[in-house]
């Protein structure tokens, strides 16, 4: 199976750098998210790798195969055996399901339409659905029609773009875990472009965040969300809480109090991360330090889930004098929610992560 490999390539459109110095490899077999926010060059960059546009500069490598450098070296997209699944899933509107799916598939008429129902197994579509027009489906099933057709082409490498991104909430989960499934029983080595880390978090072995065309920081779903390397990247992957601190050997002092740390070399000032879940609120005691005693200001209900809007008391280790920490989001049940007005003690489970270190 192929292993992709990206060296410094780069793409601009006359002043937009769409992509700038990416370096990245995906390992054969494996599924690579790349998740950034709307116009960070993400489907220019999965555009580069199918062939559809020519790098400036770097090379595009595939199974120790160079499909474009720099120089202008390029293998036509069609020669390069790379399925791709666009943003709307582009069907044939023209065609019915069975001619979408055989589209491009070689060979005589029966062993063509047994291939053709052996797709639309594999992608879990309805036999019957076959004879349907594409306007006749549901969105769902479009985009399972629109993978078929590229696995069609027994491809070594798909790219998805954002291929789930027009489905409801519900649909739009089955889907993924159908697709994720189904490229890797095939196989297929998979590049999945969104902006909904959600999606690129359960979707993916490695994940490449993706800003202002460039990689910010790539590695494993739970590195990332765990250890991001900087704030932007740390509230891109979720909610974060992020406070100032002083460290000192493996521990923080802040507004909270004092917390554990995963760095156990910096001292000093820093901002260090907690991620809601690791919050849980009580109602404080009377005489309850400032510190980690905070008021509940807000309170969102939202059934699974319940967002807790505190204003913690005791200042902020760094803040300008008279500063207010920022507010603190906590997740409860609705069984452990607090109504606004209480007066709660903050604790901690498992060490903040220091932003700055090296995931
Ligand atoms: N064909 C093009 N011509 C000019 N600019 C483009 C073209 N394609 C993309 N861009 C620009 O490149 C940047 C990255 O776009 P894109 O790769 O589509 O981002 P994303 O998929 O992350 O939303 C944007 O600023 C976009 O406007
Ligand atoms: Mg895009």
């Amino acid at each position: 199976m192929s292993d992709l490999q990206l060296r410094s390539v780069a793409k601009h459109y006359g002043a937009v750098r769409a992509v700038v110095d990416v370096t990245l490899a995906v390992a054969a077999g494996s599924r690579t998210a790349i998740v950034g926010p709307s116009g960070s060059g993400k489907t220019t960059l999965l555009r580069l790798i199918a062939g559809f546009e020519a790098p400036d500069a770097g090379e595009i490598v595939l199974g120790g195969a160079t499909l474009a450098d720099g120089a202008g070296a390029m293998v036509s997209a069609h020669r390069r055996r790379i399925g791709y699944v666009p943003q709307d899933g582009a069907l044939f509107p023209h065609l019915t399901v069975a001619a979408n799916v055989g589209f491009g598939v070689a060979g005589p008429a029966p062993e063509r339409a047994r291939r053709v129902d052996e797709l639309a197994e594999l992608v879990g579509l309805d036999r019957r659905m076959l004879g349907s027009w594409p306007h006749e489906l549901s969105g769902g099933q479009q985009q399972r029609v629109a993978l078929a057709r590229a696995l069609a082409q027994q491809p070594r490498l798909m790219l998805l773009d954002e291929p789930f991104s027009a489905l409801d909430a519900g649909l739009r989960t089955a889907t993924r875990k159908a697709t994720a499934q189904l490229v890797t029983a095939a196989g297929v080595t998979a590049v999945l472009v969104t902006h909904d880390q959600a999606e690129a978090l359960s979707f993916a072995d490695q994940i490449a965040v993706m800003r202002d065309g460039r990689l910010a920081q790539v590695g494993r779903p739970m590195d990332l969300y765990l250890r991001p390397r900087d704030e932007d990247t740390a509230t891109f992957l979720g909610d974060a809480v992020i406070v100032s601190a002083l460290l000192e050997r493996g521990w923080a002092e802040c507004h909270l109090g004092r917390i554990a740390v995963d760095d156990t070399e910096r001292r000093g000032a820093a901002r260090i991360m907690l991620r809601p879940e690791q919050l849980q609120v009580a109602e404080a005691p009377a005489g309850a330090p400032e510190r980690g005693t905070g008021v509940v200001t807000d309170v969102d209900f939202t059934g699974h889930a319940c967002l807790l809007t505190l204003q913690v008391g005791g200042a902020d280790a760094l803040a300008a004098p008279g500063e207010t920490p920022a507010p603190l989001m906590v997740r409860t049940t609705a069984q452990g929610a607090l109504p606004v007005g209480a007066r709660v003690r903050v604790t901690v489970t498992g060490p903040a992560h220091v932003l700055g270190s090296l995931a």
